[in-house]
Formats: structure tokens, C-alpha cells, sequence
């Protein structure tokens, strides 16, 4: 069985850590807010949803079986900005499924890149995943756009798909594999055998 996970992360500018039970405000802030719940298979949160996904958040620090999940929230300088969820799949775990969501007051400052950036090197560094996936609806632009960032190919556009909100909508799938990760976190030494043209902008420009 893996061990749990070291944390919290840190990166240039973000703190990833687990959820603790002073997280319901500062997560009720964004997604109670219908703009960012638009793609998300939520509702906008009440009071009481807010409460019931950091309790059920709590508890996920060291996802083990399939389905198990890493959740984390984000913090830059010490506020609570966004969160990401890494969910086991496939047999022994070998594969996994990433999510993210942020406050959007703290949009387009590159912070969800770095925050899943960090979160891929901990599925395939930690986990030994071989293969992590993202969905979401083809309409939210912002998430496909993270994952080209982050170096994730889109593999397919399944044609309405989901009943989502009264309607149905199509759905985005992209991926990154290991090798390929690992060609963007080690440029110089993966392109030498020819495998790897990915790029990813992490941190300050
Ligand atoms: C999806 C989501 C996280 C994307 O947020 P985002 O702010 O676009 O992503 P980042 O924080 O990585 O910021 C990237 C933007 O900042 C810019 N940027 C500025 N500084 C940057 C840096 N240092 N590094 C990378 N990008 C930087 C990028 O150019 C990019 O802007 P662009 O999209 O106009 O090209 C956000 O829209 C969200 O939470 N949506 C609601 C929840 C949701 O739909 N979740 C997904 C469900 S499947």
C-alpha cells in the first residue's frame, strides 16, 4: 500500500494542504457563486452543502482503493484561493483523475497551473500513476485551457454525454502520461530520445 502523501506542498507561491474544519467559509466563497459552479456537477453551494464537502473533504488525505481521493485546498499567503482533487482509478490504482476548482478573484495569475502542476508531480512521483485523465464540460474553456498548459492532450469530445442542468452537454477528455510528464518536468533529458515536445509554464513569467 502507498504511504500517505508528504504534506503539505509547497510550491513557488502556493501551500497545498489538507482540508481543516475552518475551511466551510472560505470554500462556501466560491462555490456559492453560480459562475463557478456553471461547469461543475454542483449546484451553487448553501451554507449546508458548503459544510457537508468539507466534511467529506476531511477525511480524504490517504486515498488507498480505487475511487479513494487526495483532496487539498490552496493557499497563497495564507488565504484559501482554490482546491484540487486527485481520484485513484483502475487497477492498483495505476491511473487517476484530476479536478480543480478556484476562487475567481484570484484567476489569471497562473495559480491553477501551478497548483495542478504540482499535484501531477505528486500522482506520478508519489502514486506511480500511469496516466492521469481530466473531464470536463467542452464549453469551459478556462479548464481545457489549464490543461494545455499543464501539457495534457485531448483525446476525445464525447458528443452529449452528461445531463447537466437541464441540458445536454458535451464533454472534454484530455490526459498526460507518465513518460510524457516526465519529459516536461525533465526537458533536457527526455528530449534526447525523441519523446517529448510538451511544454508547461509554471510560476512567474
Ligand atoms: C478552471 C480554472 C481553475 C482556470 O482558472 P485560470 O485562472 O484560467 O487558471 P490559472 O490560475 O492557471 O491562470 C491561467 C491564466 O493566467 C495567465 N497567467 C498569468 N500568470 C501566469 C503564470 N505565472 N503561469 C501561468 N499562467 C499565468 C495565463 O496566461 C492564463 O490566462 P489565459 O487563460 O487568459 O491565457 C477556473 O476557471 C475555475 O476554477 N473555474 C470554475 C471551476 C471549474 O469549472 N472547474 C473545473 C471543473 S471540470
Amino acid at each position: 500500500m502507498t504511504s500517505p502523501p508528504s504534506l503539505p506542498l509547497h510550491t513557488g507561491r502556493l501551500l497545498l494542504r489538507a482540508y481543516a474544519t475552518g475551511d466551510v467559509e472560505a470554500t462556501l466563497a466560491y462555490y456559492g457563486d453560480p459562475q463557478v459552479s456553471r461547469f461543475l456537477l454542483s449546484e451553487p453551494f448553501a451554507l449546508d452543502d458548503a459544510k457537508a464537502a468539507v466534511d467529506r473533504r476531511l477525511g480524504q488525505t490517504h486515498p488507498t482503493e480505487p475511487g479513494d481521493a487526495l483532496a487539498l485546498v490552496v493557499e497563497h499567503e495564507g488565504r484559501l484561493v482554490g482546491d484540487l482533487v486527485l481520484q485513484l482509478l483502475g487497477e492498483q490504482s495505476s491511473m487517476g483523475e484530476i479536478g480543480w476548482c478556484f476562487h475567481p478573484a484570484y484567476a489569471g495569475r497562473g495559480f491553477a497551473t501551478e497548483a495542478a502542476a504540482a499535484l501531477l508531480h505528486l500522482a506520478f512521483e508519489h502514486y506511480k500513476m500511469h496516466r492521469v485523465k481530466a473531464q470536463m464540460d467542452a464549453r469551459n474553456t478556462g479548464s481545457a485551457r489549464l490543461c494545455e498548459r499543464l501539457g495534457m492532450t485531448k483525446e476525445a469530445h464525447l458528443r452529449q454525454d452528461w445531463w447537466s442542468k437541464g441540458e445536454w452537454t458535451d464533454t472534454f477528455v484530455y490526459a498526460v502520461l507518465a513518460a510524457e510528464w516526465k519529459c516536461v518536468e525533465q526537458p533536457t533529458l527526455a528530449r534526447p530520445q525523441g519523446r517529448c515536445d510538451l511544454h508547461v509554464s509554471i510560476g512567474d513569467r
